[in-house]
């Protein structure tokens, strides 16, 4: 299976280890150093191939049983999203190579964030995030999810900091003479370059229990270590249910508000937007999420982006029979039952491109980024939730434990998991098979017609309020909602209410100032679908703030709509903030708001 991202050519040399020695310089804003590559090379010498983007490549050599000795090597063109690839003749008797190279201060898969950037505004901030085709702007690699390596790693920062990997830091940290400390991190599981991560900081950790604990700079900590105390439960109840954790242990990262997204599923070190941080434990759906990549994306790995769903549809079932086990049948029957609003919402909007909603992608000569839609997500979710209403609770959960067990450490695609229905689901009966016509689900466009029925009774007490309160401003007796609650009504308020009508809503329920980041960012769209000029400077400072794309796209691109100034705000908010968005937040807001060369 060729992945129509990543150059490398792994029936020829196939990285499987990475030795990987860096040097962070905040003041240059690079990470520098060697990778060295232990290679399979099945056929004895050839070119092993790299994929790099921005990568300052110093020198090139090999390794034999008898030493080093210089490379011959070649950087091919540069392309936009791909990068250049990196060919290396290797001879016979090789065993690895060692590249020395420097990264690029614009790196889209780091960002480098100033003091004032970070909570404590005390010390710069460097994290990661590579998934998906963003290792290779900070690491020479084989960047696709079908090649997975073991990695060891020595890193280098000034005083004062912290480093974390996606993988075991050794207990021992080395101060060097010059003041500097040393790091070392080792990452026993095979795994895609996809899930390297690195961040440094000023960082704080907090044991929550024998396998769990919280980073977070030292102002954060307590409140992460608070939201978070369910993490141990968390393991053992997805343990529970699809077999074994295989990761040792599990810990999460709470980065600066920069961070693109909710969260990241870096092997034993999620990272994590503090936007999760509401202070009643009301969003720790998206840690189980997480959480549940152990099984369902690091574990078992979608081979190419195309087969995105295999990674996010799985987790988005997993992580809702988890959120089921550990908070209660209503909850979860919410979060489907919302989904499932957004889902055909997404599938409305997409209309003009009806290949991009089906669950396999054909992203070839495109930014894999584009398949990050609620497709894979939910549609994917829907079609397990499908299965297990068709097969039992019962036999599809012993489907998906062992999906986990066979292809565990190893690269799944969609074939093969209409293979597996086929043969373990309907005991290789071809009529059986053919009567689910999957292919509607994984060649089709949008949600198809056999797709469980919508859940309504969860949320009807809602939808009876928002109606009252469209009709009369009657205000909802909210005391005790839950998020998905807030957001349905939220969802559903008419777009004709007055002004005067959501005052009074705010008034009543404080939804300016709450510490929800998701009932706030949607009573803001809300807001400024309104044009509410009471909720403008929290929208500002929201905006200014916070760098999570899946906040920053609706509310722009609501202000951008709503009038002409609603356009100027937003592009004035957004030259200001721009700055301190993450690449990836940028290249998304770029093309929505026209900001183009360095301006509007
Ligand atoms: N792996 C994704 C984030 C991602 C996807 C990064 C594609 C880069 C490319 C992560 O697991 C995720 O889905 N996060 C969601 C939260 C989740 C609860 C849906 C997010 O960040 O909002
Ligand atoms: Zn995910």
């Amino acid at each position: 299976m060729q992945d129509p991202h990543s150059a490398a050519n792994p029936a020829v040399a196939k990285a499987v280890h990475l030795d990987l020695t860096l040097d962070v310089d905040f003041d240059r804003r690079t990470l520098s150093g060697t990778a060295l590559w232990t290679l399979d090379l099945p056929r004895g010498a050839g070119t092993a191939t790299f994929d790099t983007r921005g990568l300052d490549i110093t020198s090139v050599d090999v390794v034999t049983g008898k030493g080093k000795s210089r490379a011959k090597y070649r950087l091919g063109a540069d392309a936009p999203i791909l990068g250049a690839a990196l060919n290396i003749e290797v001879p016979t008797g090789a065993r690895a190579v060692s590249i020395r190279y420097k990264s690029s201060p614009n790196a889209a898969g780091l960002q480098w964030l100033e003091p004032s950037q970070t909570a404590d505004r005390k010390l710069p901030f460097l994290y990661s995030q590579a998934q998906a085709i963003l290792a290779r702007t900070f690491v020479p690699c084989q960047d696709s999810p079908g090649i997975r390596v073991t990695y060891n790693a020595t890193i280098r920062t000034p005083a004062g900091f912290e480093a974390v990997m996606s993988a075991i830091r050794d207990d021992e940290v080395t101060s060097l003479p010059d003041g500097r400390r040393e790091f070392r991190f080792s990452q026993p599981h095979p795994i895609p370059s996809y899930l390297i991560a690195i961040a440094v900081g000023d960082l704080a950790q907090r044991e929550l229990g024998p396998r769990t604990s919280v980073w977070a700079e030292p102002s954060v900590v307590e409140k992460a270590a608070f939201e978070f105390a369910d993490l141990e439960r968390m393991i053992d109840t997805i343990e529970g249910l699809y077999g074994p954790y295989a990761w040792n242990r599990y810990d999460v990262l709470v980065l600066p508000p920069s961070f693109p997204f909710g969260g990241m599923e870096n092997p034993m070190m999620t990272f994590a937007t503090p936007t999760l941080l509401a202070g009643d434990r009301s969003l720790v759906n998206v840690i189980v999420h997480e959480l549940a990549h152990s099984w369902s994306g690091n574990l078992v790995t979608n081979e190419t982006w195309n087969d995105f769903w295999l990674n996010e549809g799985f987790t988005v079932y997993l992580e809702r029979r988890a959120v089921e086990a550990l908070y209660g049948t209503s909850v979860a029957r919410r979060q489907w039952t919302n989904a499932r609003r957004a889902l055909r919402g997404t599938c409305a909007a997409m209309s003009a491109t009806p290949a991009d909603t089906h669950l396999r992608l054909a992203l070839a000569g495109r930014d894999p980024d584009d398949g990050m839609t609620e497709i894979a997500y939910e549609k994917g979710a829907l079609l397990l939730r499908r299965l297990e209403f068709e097969f039992g609770r019962d036999v599809f959960d012993q489907f998906l434990k062992a999906w986990f067990a066979t292809h565990a450490f190893g690269p799944v695609g969609t074939e093969l998991f209409l293979a597996w229905v086929r043969e373990r689901l309907c005991a290789g009966k071809s009529e059986r098979f053919a009567a689910l016509r999957l292919e509607r689900w994984i060649d089709g466009p949008g949600i198809p017609d056999d797709a469980p029925p919508e859940d309504l009774g969860v949320l009807d007490h809602i939808e009876s309020q928002v109606a009252s309160f469209n009709a009369t401003g009657a205000l909802p007796s909210a005391e005790a909602w839950s998020t998905d609650e807030w957001l349905r009504f939220l969802d559903l308020i008419d777009p004709n209410v007055t002004r005067a009508q959501l005052t009074l809503l705010d008034e009543a329920c404080g939804l300016t100032l709450r510490r929800n980041a998701e009932v706030v960012a949607r009573w803001l769209e809300v807001g400024v679908k309104h044009e509410l000029k009471s909720v403008y400077p929290r929208l500002e400072s929201f905006l200014m703030e916070v760098g999570r794309r899946k906040y920053l796209k609706p509310l722009y691109g609501a202000l951008a709509l709503v009038s002409v100034s609603g356009l100027d705000l937003a592009r004035h908010i957004y030259a200001r903030s721009r700055p301190g968005y993450h690449a990836i937040s940028r290249a998304t807001l770029d093309k929505m708001l026209g900001f183009e060369g360095g301006g509007f």
